[in-house]
């Protein structure tokens, strides 16, 4: 035994906003810690740390993911979108131009994670209703905006 401490390590490939990954990663190491501090991919924020808040939120294969309780080597082969990875090089996704059109931020702090859960939501229902929204980003928490801004700011996305 040669008390490395790499000997702990685990390799992992990833698909990071459409660019491959292949690292090696403390077994314990999450997602959000692994996007934020491995990846610098900061758009990702923590905010509860307990899988409350849901600003920490990133798409996993598609699928609405709480970085804070997810290991990053869970991921391996994966395909990961982090708000970094939604604009098309400058050009804003309608429901990110609709945040800033239709006041769905203040500090900011929980918006990549509610951007994320709205992108999510009208990539499978393109024209939801007020109630459908609110149901679907009841995970996501906002100290700030008293969510009509988001709400609003869905609605206007909605069908773009
Ligand atoms: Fe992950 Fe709050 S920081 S859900
Ligand atoms: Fe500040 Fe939502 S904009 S917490």
């Amino acid at each position: 035994m040669d008390g490395s401490a790499d000997q702990h390590l685990v390799a992992i490939e990833v698909t990071v906003n459409g660019e491959s990954r292949q690292t090696t990663i403390r077994p314990n190491l999450l997602l959000v810690d692994f996007l934020r501090y491995e990846l610098g991919l900061t758009g990702t924020k923590e905010g509860c740390s307990v899988g409350v808040c849901g600003a920490c939120s990133v798409l996993v294969d598609g699928k609405i993911t709480t970085s804070c309780l997810t290991l990053a080597a869970m991921t391996d082969g994966c395909e990961i979108t982090t708000a970094e990875g939604l604009a098309d090089q400058d050009q804003l996704l309608p429901i990110q131009q609709s945040f800033i059109d239709h006041g769905g931020f203040q500090c900011g702090i929980c918006t990549s994670g509610q951007v994320i859960a709205a992108k999510a939501l009208l990539d499978q229902n393109a024209n939801p209703t007020e109630a459908e929204i609110k149901d679907w980003m009841m995970g996501n928490l906002c100290r700030c905006t008293g969510y009509y801004g988001i709400i609003r700011s869905i609605e206007n996305a909605a069908g773009e």
